[in-house]
């Protein structure tokens, strides 16, 4: 069925992956960004631009409005150079700060104008890594993992990760959990250059790992 659809956070690394498989399919794309500067992106991934802030309830709800959609998706995270600076590991508070603002205000004000604009069908951003414990394996939704478990500090990260896996799922909608990102515009580049330069940190015996998903495939996973 084809569908008008809103990616908050059409420009980032997801949204650019995401936005042309949807207009590819027949769907009537509105997407976001913060930079009336990249307007002309969302026009050439096949969106109609919309400059929104995804922190400010009457932005969100304005442009949500004006779209009308069927569907909505959160993509939007803020970890970029120029919206977080550098990656900085040692600390994720900081570093993620906006990101954390974006997966628990944001959140709510999307669902505020999904239920304002009647919108029922709801896809957020989430993350696999955080369920996974070496000892225990993949934790379940029965056992989850205790969060006295993880350093404070990336507690600060995963609690606004819960916060959108229980609102968009009790609003009806669904939490993707993604492993870490791989592709045109993914992360991985920056993570080997951490690894070059000697900043990122090895915990324990250096023996864990990391889950990566291509970004075309996550995006294919949004299901419209
Ligand atoms: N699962 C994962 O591995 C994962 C998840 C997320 C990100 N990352 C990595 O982190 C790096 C940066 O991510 P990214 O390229 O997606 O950029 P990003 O800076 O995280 O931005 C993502 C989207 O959020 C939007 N955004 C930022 N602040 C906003 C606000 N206040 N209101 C509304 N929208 C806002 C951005 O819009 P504008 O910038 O246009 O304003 C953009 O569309 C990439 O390397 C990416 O792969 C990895």
């Amino acid at each position: 069925m084809v569908m008008r659809v809103f990616v908050a956070g059409g420009t980032g690394a997801m949204g650019r992956r995401l936005v042309p498989q949807l207009v590819a399919r027949g769907h009537q794309v509105t997407a976001t960004t913060t930079s009336a500067a990249k307007l002309g992106m969302l026009k050439q991934l096949g969106a109609e631009g919309v400059v929104m802030d995804g922190l400010d309830a009457m932005s969100v709800g304005e442009a949500v409005a004006a779209a009308r959609p069927d569907a909505i998706v959160h993509q939007m995270t803020g970890l970029s150079l120029a919206h977080a600076g550098k990656p900085d590991f040692r600390h994720p508070e900081r570093f993620g700060a906006l990101a954390n603002r974006l997966r628990t205000e944001g959140t709510d004000h999307l669902l505020a104008a999904a239920e304002a604009t009647g919108v029922s069908h709801v896809v957020a951003q989430s993350l696999a890594n955080w369920p996974a414990n070496r000892e225990a394996g993949l934790v379940t939704e029965e056992e989850p993992l205790p969060p006295e478990q993880l350093p404070a500090k990336f507690r600060i990260m995963v609690e606004p990760i819960h916060h959108i896996e229980d609102v968009v799922v009790k609003a009806g909608g669904a939490a993707l959990r993604y492993g870490g990102f791989y592709g045109p515009g993914g992360g991985i580049e920056d993570q080997i250059e951490l690894v070059r330069k000697r900043r990122l940190p090895i915990i324990g015996g250096g023996a864990g790992y990391f889950s990566w998903v291509h970004l075309d495939d996550a995006a294919s996973a949004t299901g419209l």
